[in-house]
Formats: structure tokens, C-alpha cells, sequence
């Protein structure tokens, strides 16, 4: 992957986007992050962004007349800042294809689950309900299907007897916190390639029509 340029979308809190705020501060994520979207005006994420100097712009999905439209205009402003990799940070949007044809195995987001289990919306809420042992964090490239792309990092965080979805929530966030800065540096790094749902390290051993090298 050549270029060491961020773009991160957003839709609210923003604490992973804070947490690669602090990663790139202390020299854990070699990268700069030139730029915050976010769909809301009153994502606290902004303020983010804005304590640390980095520029933001507010595109408003619903100001766009279609799904395609408003993917087409982030991936302008994310071109436009030089991105070369793009992090999801609780953006509360399906990507779809104008986004994902512009930055291919470049978009990652970070869920609060060990994928496959509990995609979608409260997936902390599914896993008690679940009544799993454990759960955890995942970051992964971005594909058209939900939550489903290859997995690049993964942390366990066990579920308590007396967890509630927030305390459960509140110990998942910290792996969160901690996997999603260090996922971005090695898919930054590149030397990895992806065949089928799997991302490795290195380069591939064959090549498949469906494989492609950072
Ligand atoms: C996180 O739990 C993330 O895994 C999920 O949305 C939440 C966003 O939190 N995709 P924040 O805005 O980064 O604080």
C-alpha cells in the first residue's frame, strides 16, 4: 500500500477514532489522519478531530438523493485528502459500491464482536443474550457484505456472570481501542494479501482470480 494517509468516517462517540488520534500521537500508527467525515453535525467525534487539528467535513446522507450519490462524494473528499486507507469508526452507514470500487481492500472497520458471530447492531446485547463465554473485537477489511470482510485482528474479552451490555460494552471498547491502531499499522505496512475471506501475512502461495496483494 503506497502512502501512509488516513480518512476515517465516523457517526458519533468517536472514542477508536481518538484512539487512532493517540496511536498516531505516540508513534504506534506511522500514518497521518488528514481527514474526519462524519454523517452527523453532532457526532462528538468531531470534536475529536477538531482538538487535534485535523480538518473535518459534515456530509449529511440525507442531504444526497441516492445511496450511490452520497458514496460518490466520500470517496471524492476522501481522494481529495490523498487517503490511501479508509477507517470506520462507528459510521452508522452501509458502504456500498462507488466507496468500495475507490478504496478496494482499503477500508476497515472495527465490531464489537468475534465475527462471524453477532453482526449488525448490538452485537455486545447479542452475545449476552447468546449466553457466549466469550466475545471480543474484530477489525476487518470492508466488503460489500455486512461485517463479513477478511479479518485482520481479533482480541477475546471474556463475558462475566454478572455482566450487564454496558459493562460488557465498556471491556470490549478498550480491545477495540487497542487492536484497531495496530490493524491499521499492518495493513499500512502492506506485504500481506488476501485469498478468499482470509488476510495473511506475506505473499500468497498461488494465484487465484479472487486474491489480491496489498
Ligand atoms: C464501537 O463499538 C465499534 O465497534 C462499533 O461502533 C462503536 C463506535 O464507538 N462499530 P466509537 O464511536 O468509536 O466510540
Amino acid at each position: 500500500m503506497n502512502g501512509r494517509t488516513i480518512g476515517v468516517l465516523i457517526s458519533g462517540r468517536g472514542s477508536n477514532l481518538q484512539a487512532l488520534i493517540e496511536a498516531v500521537a505516540d508513534g504506534r500508527l506511522d500514518a497521518r489522519i488528514a481527514l474526519v467525515i462524519s454523517n452527523r453535525a453532532d457526532a462528538t467525534g468531531l470534536g475529536h478531530a477538531r482538538t487535534a487539528g485535523i480538518e473535518t467535513l459534515v456530509l449529511d446522507h440525507r442531504a444526497f438523493s441516492s445511496r450511490d450519490e452520497y458514496d460518490r462524494a466520500l470517496a471524492r473528499a476522501l481522494r481529495a485528502c490523498g487517503a490511501t486507507l479508509v477507517c470506520l469508526a462507528g459510521f452508522m452507514r452501509l458502504v456500498g459500491p462507488p466507496l468500495l470500487e475507490a478504496f478496494p481492500n482499503a477500508i476497515l472497520n472495527v465490531h464489537p464482536s468475534l465475527l462471524p458471530a453477532f453482526p449488525g447492531v448490538d452485537a455486545q446485547a447479542q452475545a449476552l443474550a447468546h449466553g457466549v463465554r466469550v466475545s471480543g473485537a474484530t477489525v476487518h477489511l470492508v466488503t460489500g457484505e455486512l461485517d463479513a470482510g477478511p479479518i485482520v485482528m481479533q482480541a477475546p474479552v471474556p463475558v462475566l456472570d454478572d455482566d450487564t451490555r454496558d459493562t460488557l460494552a465498556a471491556r470490549i471498547l478498550i480491545e477495540e481501542h487497542r487492536i484497531y491502531p495496530a490493524a491499521a499499522q499492518a495493513v499500512l505496512d502492506g506485504g500481506w494479501h488476501v485469498e478468499g475471506r482470509r488476510w495473511s501475512r506475506g505473499a500468497r502461495a498461488t494465484r487465484s482470480p479472487e486474491s489480491a496483494d496489498a
